[in-house]
């Protein structure tokens, strides 16, 4: 670790009507709420984040202009059905608007899992199901992870919020319980009422059970015994301090600026990126962020079907946001934001060092040597990195946006964590998994996440094209076969704007600015590289496949409203489906010249590799906006020539 290397100290800023609701205005909304709705101790909150203003009136911000902070929150009564959504304005203290939605769940907190754990050992029905199976005197070492639960209709969980517990065992105080599920038993609670209402033994009929796989198979460092000798040191050291310049929650750097925001449900946001180039400034996304993602599973057996988990819309991303630690998360010289986020008691909760700001190598940026005049020229690239980690039960999502000197953007989330483990007998993992290791099967599954991008390519009014390559047929107009070329097409509807790839027809999006034209006289854009596009296998139908239909495409477009946020709607927790992109696009509005939000879908499928066990290296999915005719030339051509001093010759 460099002691030199965690830059805290920041220009002081004034209130931007971006800025996230800070720890004073969460308290003061969360009392405000008290207030309105005098549910005593029982009033739980979901949600209390920044209501964000007008586009135009932050466009039109000036420093020290004032600011109305409105927040907007999700709150719940303890043990009681549905969702108060409303909005407050904080300095008058008056609810702006509210509405009860009666099948409304809200988001599962972690305050309100972590008390079923020890309810469900006390079920006398659930220790009778461990002393069928022997287990009894390992009660004290079972783990309990509550899952969603979907809505598959069931009598005995319809007008509850329920989650579904899978059950693991500890060999050893420290040690990893997911390399021991304890397959085929499961409690279903009402996460409300603290309700045990039913234990589910699949084996309780035929006694025919799948044994604990009882290895250990661990990965923390108190338990392993061998590690393979360190490598040398490798520091990232910049002795001048980072190029990067932070005042408040804007940044500037090299060309770029924009600015962090943070909320409980998306995490990290990026708000108003724009590119400076020859002294003016061009706005590209107004706002980007991972708006929701769904792990589709795809096994039937016993109660594995039920597992398609919204982890961001059911959970929540910012929530379960990591603090992050110097040298370790992050390496070189960082700088760190800290997040706050509502408990469910309305208590704003700090998560220190929660968003990593920081630079990186990027290799070559480009180069070329003169075979004539014997001339190399060469420079290097660097990147701006910003990231945060979350941890959702047994899985990890490490979300990074790289901003690099050329312009493009890029996104790469890092999935890595413990894979979701069941037991089976060994040798026979069945036909919807691979044995991870024996006795242990990690199912297929998908991780499909949605990222929202509110995009302003040089100004508010944009327009999808898509641009498709074609082999012309032999004959006239291609002689020699040899002929291809790419064809544009403007998307002007929102149901024409529902779009997959096409590996066929090499097929990308551009986003582009009807209103300005780069020096070839074509309009100005980006590109939208879907690198990491999914096929989607749950029947669209099917209840997990209704819940999730954004996963039907890979793009969608939308004419911007503040309302829509969030791909598969604003309660996903057990909704029935349909809300969201399907509702919403149903309209088929113009996306044509308009203020357009791009929703990329994007993801990883995963049969689990033993690889992945005991703990899965990080697997990576992402996606590119390059621009693409934005700049008359090489943006980068401008870097200037030089050596760096640290390197030297091994
Ligand atoms: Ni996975």
């Amino acid at each position: 670790m460099n002691g030199n290397s965690c830059c805290k100290v920041v220009a002081t800023a004034s209130i931007h009507p971006l800025d996230p609701l800070s720890a004073d205005e969460i308290a003061h909304a969360a009392a405000l709420i008290r207030k309105c709705f005098d549910w005593g101790a029982d009033m739980r909150v979901e949600t209390i984040d920044l209501d964000e203003p007008p586009k135009e009136f932050v466009r039109n911000f000036v420093e020290g202009n004032t600011v109305r902070r409105i927040a907007r929150f999700n709150v719940y009564r303890r043990g009681v059905m549905g969702v108060v959504s409303g909005k407050l304005d904080l300095q008058t203290g008056e609810l702006l608007s509210h509405v009860y939605r009666k099948d409304a769940r809200a988001m599962v907190a972690v305050e309100e899992v972590l008390q079923i754990e020890a309810t469900v050992k006390r079920d006398p029905r659930f220790q009778e199901a461990l002393r069928r199976r022997g287990l009894l005197a390992d009660l004290d070492f079972l783990c309990l992870d509550p899952w969603t639960v979907g809505n598959f209709g069931y009598e005995n969980e319809q007008g509850r919020r329920v989650l579904n517990c899978f059950v693991w065992m500890r060999t050893s105080p420290l040690d990893n319980y997911y390399a021991h599920p304890v397959e085929g038993l499961h409690a279903l609670v009402d996460v409300s009422t603290l309700e045990i209402l039913q234990v589910i033994d699949h084996f309780a009929e035929t006694g025919d059970y799948i044994p604990v796989p009882r290895t250990p198979r661990n990965y923390d460092a108190e338990l392993l015994t061998e590690f393979r000798p360190p490598s040398a040191p490798l520091d990232v050291v910049q002795p001048e301090g980072p190029g990067f310049r932070v005042a408040g929650n804007k940044v500037t750097w090299e060309n770029w600026d924009f600015r962090v925001g943070f909320n409980g449900r998306e995490g990290l946001v990026l708000h108003r990126v724009g590119y400076t180039h020859n002294g003016r400034r061009r706005p590209i996304l107004y706002r980007a962020s991972i708006a929701e993602m769904v792990v589709p599973y795809g096994t039937p057996e016993r109660s594995h079907y039920r597992k398609n988990v919204f982890d961001s819309g059911e959970v929540g991303f910012g929530r379960m946001a990591n603090s992050l630690t110097l040298g370790c998360d992050c390496l070189g010289t960082i700088h760190y934001f800290d997040a706050i986020v509502p408990t469910v008691f309305g208590e704003p909760r700090l998560i220190e060092n929660c968003i990593c700001l920081h630079e990186e190598d990027a290799g070559l940026s480009w180069k070329h040597f003169d075979l004539r005049s014997r001339r190399t020229e060469v420079r290097r690239a660097r990147r701006l990195v910003i990231s945060s980690i979350s941890t959702i039960g047994n899985y990890e999502y490490a979300s990074y946006w790289y901003l690099h000197q050329d312009g493009r953007i890029e996104y790469e989330m890092k999935a890595t964590g413990i894979i979701n483990t069941a037991a089976c007998h060994p040798g026979q993992p069945g036909a919807f998994g691979a044995e991870v290791a024996p006795g242990v099967v990690g199912h297929i599954h998908q991780h499909v996440f949605c990222a929202r991008l509110d995009v302003e390519v040089d100004g508010p009014n944009n327009t999808v094209v898509e641009c498709d390559t074609r082999a012309l047929p032999v004959g006239p107009d291609n002689p020699h076969g040899n002929a291809f070329l790419v064809e544009e097409r403007p998307l002007h509807t929102e149901l024409e704007a529902q779009r997959d790839v096409d590996f066929s027809k090499m097929r990308y999006w551009r986003v582009i600015n009807l209103g300005t034209a780069n020096w070839v006289g074509r309009p100005t854009g980006f590109k939208l590289e879907a690198s990491s596009p999914v096929q989607p296998f749950t029947n669209p139908e099917s209840p997990s496949g209704r819940r999730g239909q954004f996963i039907r495409h890979q793009l969608w477009v939308t004419p911007f409203s503040a309302e829509e946020r969030f791909p598969a709607g604003d309660f996903v927790n057990q909704s029935r489906g349909g809300e969201g992109l399907p509702a919403w696009t149903s309209a088929n509005r113009s996306v044509e010249n308009t203020d357009i939000v791009l929703w990329h879908v994007f993801g990883l499928h995963h049969l689990p590799r033993p690889e992945d066990h005991p703990v899965q290296p990080c697997v990576v999915c992402g996606f590119k906006l390059i621009p693409s005719g934005f700049f008359d030339q090489n943006p980068v051509v401008d870097l200037p020539p030089g050596r760096n001093q640290a390197s030297c010759c091994a």
